[in-house]
């Protein structure tokens, strides 16, 4: 196909000033800045000395009374706009056409045809700009072939036959063709194809005489159906069309790489905080601030600090503070930035913060104090224990290998009593309650918590544990341990399950078919037992609370004589006597009432009232009785004295037993019993003289003559001058039971 272009020489020559050697000079202050409404920036410049080049000259004329920038050049663009961070810069290009003449019938071209802008700062933008066309049956062509560049040839065809093919804004062929245009383009050209109209002009020339072709910014076209059959195109800017052109510092090829090195000293970014930028379009750089930075970069001290607070970019509530070259958004003390909302919002992981905080506080705080409690506890049972001689025992268990004894923990005691729970009381003695207690690997026990000690026997506390957790005999409960870190020290005993003598003997279910040998054989070894006890060491341990309820059967009704130990938490020395009494009613040796001291002869008085209940079936005490009867034991020796102890015993023991035997109890009683502890037999021949008895009362057609027994019978000194038992003649408050462990010398002394 042949295309034929015509080189319009009737159009206007436009070739822009070629560059000079620029000045880095600084521009002078007096410099104008502004044309008209166009502001004139560095490099860009009015007047000699005032732009970077003569590139960037701008000669500012007056129009019809209005200042306009023009670039210098032979064609003078007017100047639009200078944009500096864009490095772009706006001007009307002007409007190629092609008319046909009624008169001549010929097609005659206008405008300009070509611009030559190599040796200048300006690039055609081909972001910015298309090649645009107007008119029916029309071909234009747009070349860029000039010698320094890219060879380019490109058309744009539009036609139409009716105005009624037209639409306005839609420039797609019809009326209206647009192309885009490549990048780094110096130069263009025009041409228009003659002779393209098929069947001569005059077809359409009713309608569309002119056709036009421009290079012009896309943004500023909007096509309109009248610029076919009106030259309304041609006439909204005078025969002109915005047009951008992307400028830079172009000497050569100068990239920024060598442009920074300033070997020429006419590095252009003069500005700190700028930086130098390749030229996208075409060689050559441009400068920009840097980020946060705004201003001239072309200038020294050109980019100023950006103050991003005044658009105030932070979210809403908070705080813009300006930095140089940024800024800082702060929220208000308690409120955190949320990427979400954008927003300050309450910081909530402070105020968790906080509060975890607290607990934290509370947790240390409440476990610090919990430490100290402890220790504290731990110190006081520490020195109880060392107080009780805890740590002597200790010594001694170790060296004394073998024993079975325990020093228990007093959470031991207290696990196993359920904490001292009512439920578990099997006792109340003299000396304290004792409770029925489960120990691992001990199984049942009796706990002991006594009431009080006295300083004295604090110390000797643990010596003499060791004493009694040695007695081993088989009348006796076994004392298996002791629990020392408490004010007053705890004893543990084997639990012994068939209760006590004295529910034999008065107890509601007391067993009739309880034999009286059975009693005696009881009694028999209740007296071996306090005899070992008596004679295990020296000075003898003493029971001191000797009575029915003390002496406990095992599953064979075998006796077993409890609470022994219980002698040695009694205090010793008056004054704590006043207040404290050992021992039960009824029971009490008359000599100890008035000595304080309690010797081995008191428990084998104790013990004859135990025979005395034996015998006779009657509690110690009787508060219901006449005064007479009250003590069985004063009840008893006034009958001994009228020959009358028929009358205290029991029937069933009157009927079956021998008069012998009763006789021999008796008067065994009777010596037990006597006022002067030093007349009394020892719990040695007590328990003799019981063995002795109960032969008799097995084999009773066997004399056996103990001459011994007998002289110990028969030599007893008389029993007078015993008139008064001080626990018969003391008026008690109410009572409740029959023989209730009591303290008679309390409220003695208290009247
Ligand atoms: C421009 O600068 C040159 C060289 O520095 C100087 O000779 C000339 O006078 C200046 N022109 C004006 C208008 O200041
Ligand atoms: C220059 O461009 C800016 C932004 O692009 C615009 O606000 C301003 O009006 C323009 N000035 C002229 C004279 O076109
Ligand atoms: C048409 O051509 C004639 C002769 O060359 C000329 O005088 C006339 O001005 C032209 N008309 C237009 C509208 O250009
Ligand atoms: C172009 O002009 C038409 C009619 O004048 C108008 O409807 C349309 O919005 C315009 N488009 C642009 C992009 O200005
Ligand atoms: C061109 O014009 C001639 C007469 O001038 C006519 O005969 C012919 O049909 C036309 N062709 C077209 C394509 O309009
Ligand atoms: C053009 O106008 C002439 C006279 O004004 C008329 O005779 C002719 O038919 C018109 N042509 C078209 C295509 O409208
Ligand atoms: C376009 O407008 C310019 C300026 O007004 C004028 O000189 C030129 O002749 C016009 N061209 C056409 C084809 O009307
Ligand atoms: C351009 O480059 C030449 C050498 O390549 C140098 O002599 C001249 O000073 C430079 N001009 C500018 C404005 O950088
Ligand atoms: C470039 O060199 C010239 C001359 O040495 C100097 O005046 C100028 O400050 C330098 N420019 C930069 C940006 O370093
Ligand atoms: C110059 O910096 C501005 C803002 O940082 C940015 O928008 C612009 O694109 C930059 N210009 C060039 C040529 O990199």
């Amino acid at each position: 196909m042949e295309v034929r272009t015509l080189q319009f020489g009737l159009g206007l020559l436009l070739l822009l000033a070629a560059q000079h050697a620029p000045a880095t000079a600084i521009p002078s202050s007096e410099c104008q800045r502004q044309c008209g409404d166009v502001e004139i920036p560095y490099p860009f410049g009015i007047g000699e000395n005032c732009s970077l080049s003569s590139g960037f000259n701008i000669n500012c004329q007056a129009q019809d009374g209005v200042s306009k920038p023009f670039l210098i050049g032979d064609g003078g663009f007017e100047v639009l706009n200078i944009s500096l961070t864009e490095s772009t810069i706006r001007v009307l290009n002007f409007i190629a056409s092609y008319c046909y003449n009624t008169s001549t019938g010929n097609m005659e071209p206008g405008g300009f045809a070509w611009i030559d802008a190599s040796d200048t700062p300006y690039r055609f933008s081909d972001v910015h700009n298309k090649f645009t066309v107007i008119g029916c049956n029309t071909l234009a062509y747009i070349s860029s072939s000039s010698s320094n560049n890219i060879g380019y040839q490109s058309g744009c065809v539009s036609t139409c036959s009716r105005m009624s093919d037209l639409t306005d804004g839609s420039c797609s062929g019809m009326g209206c063709c647009q192309t885009e245009i490549p990048r780094g383009m110096d130069y263009y050209s025009v041409d228009f194809k003659t002779g393209f109209y098929p069947n001569g002009s005059q077809s359409i020339s009713n309608f569309s005489r002119c056709s036009y072709a421009i290079l012009m910014e896309a943004a500023e076209f909007n096509f309109s159906a009248a610029y076919i059959n009106t030259n309304k195109f041609n006439e909204t800017r005078a025969g002109r069309a915005p047009m951008v052109t992307d400028w830079a510092i172009r000497n050569g090829t100068a990239s920024c790489e060598v442009a920074k090195r300033n070997e020429t000293g006419t590095y252009a970014c003069l500005s700190s905080n700028s930086e130098c930028v390749d030229s996208v379009n075409g060689p050559g750089y441009v400068c920009n601030c840097s980020h946060g930075y705004q201003g001239n970069p072309y200038l020294p001290d050109g980019c100023k600090d950006v103050n991003e607070c005044n658009n105030n970019p932070c979210p809403s509530g908070a705080v813009c503070t300006d930095t140089t070259g940024g800024y800082k958004c702060s929220c208000p003390a308690g409120r955190k930035f949320s990427k979400q909302t954008n927003t300050c919002n309450p910081d909530t992981s402070l105020i968790i913060g906080v509060i975890v905080a607290f607990f934290v506080l509370m947790i240390f705080s409440f476990s610090g104090y919990m430490i100290f409690e402890k220790r504290k506890l731990n110190k006081v049972k520490q020195e109880y224990f060392n107080q009780h001689g805890g740590l002597l025992l200790f010594q001694r268990m170790r060296s004394e290998r073998g024993i079975s004894f325990t020093v228990f923990t007093e959470a031991e005691l207290v696990h196993a009593t359920n904490n001292y729970d009512k439920s578990t009381i099997i006792g109340k003695g003299g000396h304290g309650t004792v409770y029925k207690g489960i120990i691992k690997d001990k199984g049942q026990v009796a706990i002991k918590r006594c009431a009080l000690i006295s300083e004295r026997q604090k110390k000797e506390f643990g010596q003499e544990m060791l004493i009694l957790s040695q007695i081993n005999h088989k009348n006796i409960v076994k004392l298996v341990g002791c629990c020392l870190e408490v004010e007053v020290p705890m004893l543990v005993y084997e639990f012994i399950p068939n209760d006590t003598l004295y529910e034999l003997i008065h107890g509601k279910n007391r067993a009739l078919q309880i034999s009286f040998s059975t009693l005696l054989r009881i009694a028999h070894e209740a007296a071996e037992g306090l005899n070992f006890l008596h004679s295990y060491a020296s000075p003898p341990i003493i029971h001191g609370d000797v009575k029915t309820a003390n002496i406990l059967l095992d599953e064979n009704y075998m006796a077993k004589v409890a609470d022994f130990g219980a002698s040695i938490l009694a205090p010793s020395d008056e004054e704590q006597y006043v207040t404290m009494v050992q021992g039960t009613c009824g029971y009490l040796d008359p000599e100890y009432m008035q000595t304080c001291q309690l010797t081995d002869k008191s428990d084998v008085y104790s013990f004859g009232v135990v025979l005395l209940e034996v015998l006779t079936g009657q509690v110690p005490l009787k508060l219901e009785g006449t005064e007479k009867q009250r003590s069985l034991s004063s009840y008893f020796l006034s009958a001994m004295k009228e020959n009358n102890v028929d009358a205290l015993l029991a029937s069933h023991v009157k009927e079956q037993e021998s008069t012998e035997l009763i006789r021999g109890l008796a008067e065994l009683a009777k010596q037990c019993l006597n006022m002067c502890g030093a007349n009394r037999p020892t719990m040695k021949e007590v328990a003799d003289e019981l063995d002795r008895l109960r032969k008799l009362a097995l084999h009773p057609w066997v004399r056996i003559t103990n001459t011994e027994s007998e002289s110990l019978l028969d030599g007893a000194p008389p029993n007078a001058g015993f008139e008064i038992d001080i626990v018969t003649t003391t008026e008690y408050p109410t009572q409740e039971g029959d023989n209730v462990p009591m303290n008679p010398r309390s409220s003695y002394y208290a009247r």
